[in-house]
């Protein structure tokens, strides 16, 4: 198989509560490369259960929980017939080579994993080993696709440069078989991470120094996908934030954490620059620039939930979107794993 040299790929958990973080550092950005790029969205069903019950709701609650970033992806504008969208249990080839990549990776790389030792929090030796591992299976979803590059936000960044340690450790240890096999030399690309724009790091409307995540006890701390244009005013009404109007230069922003995200916010949502925000609310105070927040937020999010809703209540439409595109991923997917076997040196076919 030859190198794809513009295949993307990224992947979002089905754990509930996806929110604004969700949608500015990642959903948005796979929309925009679908004009320049060959792309495969995942809903990781697989990653999920990589942690307790209440966090990702049980089985009783995984297929609707799939079900639903399927429908963000969709009603965000993704399009499931030109690009592939599927759940990641669907590509039993994901696992396989997670367990190779187990043997590739070292403790040591994996102990250093700061979203291990923040999930796991201070009872690690309770939390599941799958949740150890989980950054092999992250890099094993991106280069069983040999994907080229993977937009996320920026908590994701040290998940990919591990996963460009393992090719790269892949590509070393196996180099002799890579070449007896007449297979590129760098069989297994080192991936670029796209982590770019005012909202890599969206943090929480209630504390402007915690990021803005699907887990906070607060659902005053984020703004959900399904909320309705009234609870995101309201939620937007009561975020945090500080007794000063808004600056006059974005340098001034700083030391002012619940300020600067607000202005990320407007920027991302805006599609501008976050000078550009100053320029247009400087000196104004927030009882002025929370409603025009709102309002924006309202004005883009809306159409989404809208969407989303409407496909929510056609489950049967979503299942079959997840079933072709497992289909056609399967195919890319085995054939890759085709080869590793035989690089490896398993025997069979
Ligand atoms: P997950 O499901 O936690 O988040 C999905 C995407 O949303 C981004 N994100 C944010 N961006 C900006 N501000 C925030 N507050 C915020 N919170 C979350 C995440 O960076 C991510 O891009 N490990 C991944 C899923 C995954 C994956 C992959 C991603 C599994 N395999 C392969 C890329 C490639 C995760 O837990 O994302």
């Amino acid at each position: 198989m030859s190198q794809p040299n513009n295949r993307v790929f990224s992947g979002v958990q089905p754990t509930g509560n996806l929110h604004l973080g969700n949608y500015l550092g990642a959903i948005r950005k796979f929309v925009a490369l679908q004009e320049s790029h060959e792309c495969i969205y995942c809903v990781v069903d697989l990653h999920a259960i990589t942690q307790p019950f209440s966090v990702w709701g049980g089985p009783a609650e995984l297929a609707n929980n799939t079900r639903e970033v399927t429908a963000a992806f969709i009603a965000s504008g993704i399009d499931p017939a030109r690009h592939i969208v599927f759940n990641q249990s669907q590509v039993v080839e994901h696992a396989e080579l997670a367990w190779i990549f187990n043997c590739v990776a070292r403790m040591g790389w994996l102990n250093r994993m700061t979203q291990f030792k923040e999930k796991a929090g201070k009872d690690r030796e309770n939390a599941s080993v799958g949740l150890f591992a989980y950054p092999t299976l992250m890099a094993a979803d991106i280069l069983v696709y040999r994907a080229t590059h993977v937009p996320v936000g920026d908590d994701q960044k040290q998940h990919l440069e591990l996963t460009r340690d393992i090719a790269a450790k892949f590509n070393n240890d196996f180099a002799e078989s890579i070449a007896r096999l007449q297979l590129d030399t760098d069989y297994f690309p080192l991936t670029d991470p796209v982590i770019e724009g005012p909202a890599t790091r969206v943090m929480s409307l209630r504390d402007g120094t915690k990021k803005m995540s699907k887990s906070d006890a607060s659902d005053l701390s984020r703004i959900n996908l399904t909320d309705s244009a009234d609870d995101i005013a309201k939620k937007i009404r009561k975020a945090k934030t500080d007794p000063e109007p808004l600056p006059a230069t974005l340098e001034e922003l700083a030391g002012r954490p619940e300020a600067e995200n607000l202005v990320g916010l407007y920027a991302a949502l805006a599609e501008i620059d976050k000078a550009s925000v100053i320029e247009q609310f400087a000196g104004e105070p927030f009882s002025v620039f929370k409603p025009a927040l709102a309002d924006l937020a309202v004005e883009k999010l809306a159409p989404i939930n809208a969407e989303m809703r409407r496909l929510l209540d056609n489950p049967v439409e979503i299942d079959a979107i997840l079933a072709d595109g497992a289909a056609r991923a399967r195919v890319i997917a085995r054939e890759t794993m085709q080869e590793v076997r035989r690089i490896v040196g398993f025997l069979g076919d």
